[in-house]
């Protein structure tokens, strides 16, 4: 096993793989960012295992990881606890399409967590999540349209599949894919993020009575991490209040990951419903859409908003869900994620900024935005430098370093992080860096 290897790296089995999978995948991948088209790299990692902070290839080669599943893995990879009790649950038998007691448990934790959440329905994703917060706000409202924010990503479902280039709320909203029909987004608005202006002046208007929700990465992630200004959140709560339209938050990636009450525990705003994933599935799939027990009741069985899984609530991924959520009350627990983003980041900061680009971080999240000072919204990465970027990436990934494949995600560190590899990580951007 080679561990942090030396530039040239053997990689002749990831390509043998990568070369089969093509053959009977498309683009050889289950999700396209895997395929690294954004860092022009062939082939992309084959991962075969991953413990604590590493994971291994197919090659035998060992990285560290600030990706962790795109967020979900805060505990690091195969945490034992959570292991030990999947393996308990999984001898039990793995799913039975019945209510299980799991579901409860996982259920009462969350709840007592989130002032804002009086009840929660498990899905299988955060694109099902997201899909059924906005079917659920428009059956509770009974108005169609709905607001995104250019550059927030809430999964792959055709109505939120939209970003509008121009900047400027329209009618016409664009979908990003095609086979998306146009009728289907036309009920989706798209607003940048952190714009006071354009959404107070859009609430003055007739148009905003037909809003069913405003839904938004509260902290965003997709477009790497850009945090919302002081009082955007509590001027987007006081305009959908007055409209009687909902205001959910997604925060399938800062749930349970930028502190223990997500983003809606670091701004003084509550949200109507919220949207789970990543973190509460504990490396399983789950999500989860939640709120106000008043807008909850709207879902089938006892509303007329219908939504259904044969895996929703797994039983082992319930599991994996509250040995994870357990481990996240630890005493001081973000006081130590925070300690150990500190380490690595410390050294980094300054030399983003010399390099001319800047760093933006809540909490274990954060991104280096090249060729930027500032970055508020999707508008503001026309200038990104993506070249800069993908020339750290394969820098780092030489190095045995692995982090999210796009200049635009967020990194991610765990609490299985050692400090031997937060310092060994940080002197290797730095250098990077220094090489500019
Ligand atoms: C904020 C946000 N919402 C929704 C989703 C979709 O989740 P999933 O990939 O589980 O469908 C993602 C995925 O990364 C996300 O980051």
């Amino acid at each position: 096993m080679t561990l942090f290897s030396a530039p040239t790296k053997k990689r002749t089995r990831s390509e043998a793989i990568f070369k089969t999978h093509c053959n009977l995948i498309p683009g050889g991948v289950n999700s396209p960012v895997r395929a690294f088209h954004s860092v022009e790299m062939t082939p992309p990692l084959i991962v075969v295992s991953g413990s604590g902070d590493t994971i291994e290839d197919v090659d035998g080669n060992r990285y560290i990881d600030y990706c962790g599943s795109w967020g979900a893995m805060i505990l690091g990879h195969a945490h034992p606890q959570v292991v030990k009790g999947v393996q308990e649950r999984m001898a039990l038998g793995s799913s039975f399409g019945i209510t299980t007691v799991e579901e409860g448990l996982l259920a009462q934790k969350i709840v007592k967590k989130i002032p804002s959440i009086e009840k929660i329905r498990f899905v299988s994703s955060g694109t099902e999540a997201t899909m059924t917060a906005l079917r659920l706000a428009r059956g509770y409202t009974g108005r169609s349209k709905v607001i995104k924010f250019t550059g927030h990503y809430h999964g792959h479902s055709d109505a939120l599949l939209v970003q509008a280039g121009s900047g400027v709320a329209t009618l016409n909203s664009t979908a990003t894919s095609k086979g998306v029909h146009a009728h289907i987004v036309q009920d989706t608005l798209c607003f940048p993020f952190n714009d006071f202006e354009k959404i107070r002046s859009f609430f003055k208007t007739p148009l905003s009575k037909e809003v069913a929700a405003i839904i938004l990465e509260p902290i965003a992630g997709n477009m790497g991490t850009v945090l919302p200004d002081r009082g955007f959140l509590e001027m987007l709560r006081e305009e959908t209040t007055k409209a009687g339209a909902l205001l959910i938050f997604d925060e399938v990636i800062t749930g349970f990951r930028v502190g223990p009450k997500g983003a809606q525990g670091l701004y003084p705003v509550d949200p109507d419903l919220t949207c789970f994933g990543k973190i509460i599935g504990g490396g399983f799939p789950v999500a989860a859409v939640a709120g106000k027990a008043k807008i909850m009741d709207y879902l089938a069985p006892l509303g007329q908003v219908y939504q259904a899984g044969t895996l929703s609530g797994n039983p082992v991924a319930m599991r994996a869900g509250l040995e994870t959520l357990l481990q996240l009350e630890a005493p001081h627990f973000y006081e130590t994620l925070q300690k150990k983003t500190d380490r690595l980041l410390n050294p980094i900061r300054e030399a983003v900024q010399v390099s001319g680009g800047c760093l933006q971080e809540c909490g274990s999240m954060f991104s280096i935005f090249f060729g930027l000072s500032q970055v508020k919204s999707k508008e503001d990465l026309v200038s990104l430098n993506k070249k800069r970027f993908r020339e750290l990436f394969s820098y780092l990934f030489d190095r045995g370093i692995y982090i999210p494949p796009s200049s635009q995600e967020a990194w991610f560190v765990s609490s299985a992080h050692t400090d031997e590899h937060l310092d060994y990580t940080a002197k290797s951007v730095c250098s990077f860096l220094s090489s500019l």
